[in-house]
């Protein structure tokens, strides 16, 4: 399921599980990102997809380029000005530098959750890195922490690792750069959202090298609620605070009604609903818009 035929000159270069890249000969060195309305959970691609999930993230995503001040791989030219890609798939898409990527992902935790949780509870650190006894699911940790992952090659896990790792990588310079400039982002990020609400628990970037200078530049979605766990301050401090603004109501439906075996059940219309309608919240709470 792409949209490589409401593309013509594009060529659909790779289709992952939620986005379409697309490379066209008019834009050599930049690549069309386009993300869709797919959902996935537990590695499934669900059905039927989230209408308008593709917009709102790439909304997100764009307007966080926005406030970071740091390099991102946006190409010079907005999508929405390039004449040959319909208005309905500019919205949704970044037309991107093409980047040397790094085959990490730069994670930052703020709070215990998730995969962090899970090995917290077998080791009482993340990714090597130790922490305080007597930590609960969800609890905000002492400092936001690195903890990358091993960017696996398609179809692949990706697989947690030690900041040692990654310096066997990509070299000791550009894994103390991933590194920094990932808590930096981090701590940047989390404040803004803060002053909206809205907690920031963690997070995963990207980061390329540009091919003409060099420089160490942030790429793919950047702080989507695909690519990060965001929650309610409010309901956080009052007690459900596992209540994210991401899929979260979708894998809670998938845990209830599936065993995790073969196909999943396709989604009702009511938790479809649901998560737009998160979606479209979690936007309104950061952009005010
Ligand atoms: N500026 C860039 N230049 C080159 N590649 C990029 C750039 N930004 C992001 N990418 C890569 O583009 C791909 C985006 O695909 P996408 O996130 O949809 O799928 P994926 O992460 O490979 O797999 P999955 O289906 O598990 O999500 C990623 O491999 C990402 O590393
Ligand atoms: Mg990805």
């Amino acid at each position: 399921m792409t949209d490589a035929a409401a593309l013509p000159g594009w060529t659909l270069l790779y289709s992952g599980k939620v986005r379409d890249l697309y490379t066209s000969p008019e834009h050599t060195g930049e690549v069309l990102m386009v993300a869709s309305d797919r959902v996935s959970a537990f590695d499934h691609v669900l059905e039927p997809g989230i209408p308008g999930k593709g917009e709102l993230l790439t909304t997100l995503s764009r307007w966080w380029f926005e406030q970071l001040d740091v390099p991102n791989h946006l190409a010079a030219t907005p999508v929405t000005e390039l004449a040959e890609v319909p208005a309905a798939v500019a919205a949704r898409a970044m037309l991107a530098k093409t980047l040397d990527m790094y085959p990490v992902e730069c994670v930052v935790r703020g709070y215990l959750s998730g995969s962090g949780w899970l090995e917290y509870q077998q080791t009482q650190s993340v990714c090597g890195i130790a922490l305080p006894a007597g930590l609960s699911d969800g609890d905000r940790l002492p400092e936001p922490i690195y903890t990358p992952a091993w960017k696996a090659p398609m179809g692949e896990h990706d697989e947690n690792i030690t900041f040692e790792r990654t310096v066997e990588l990509v070299g000791a310079e550009v894994a103390s750069a991933l590194r920094d400039a990932s808590l930096d982002i981090f701590t940047r990020a989390s404040a803004i959202a803060e002053s909206r609400g809205i907690i920031l628990a963690d997070t995963k970037f990207e980061f390329g090298a540009d091919p003409v200078t060099g420089e160490l530049t942030l790429a793919d979605e950047v702080l989507t609620s695909d690519s990060s766990r965001f929650w309610d301050a409010a309901v956080y401090s009052t007690g459900d605070r596992t209540a994210s603004f991401d899929k979260q109501i979708v894998r809670n439906w998938l845990k209830a009604n599936w065993d995790q075996v073969g196909t999943p059940p396709a989604l009702p219309q009511e938790i479809v609903e649901q998560t737009a309608a998160r979606y479209r919240e979690l936007i309104e709470r950061l952009t005010g818009k």
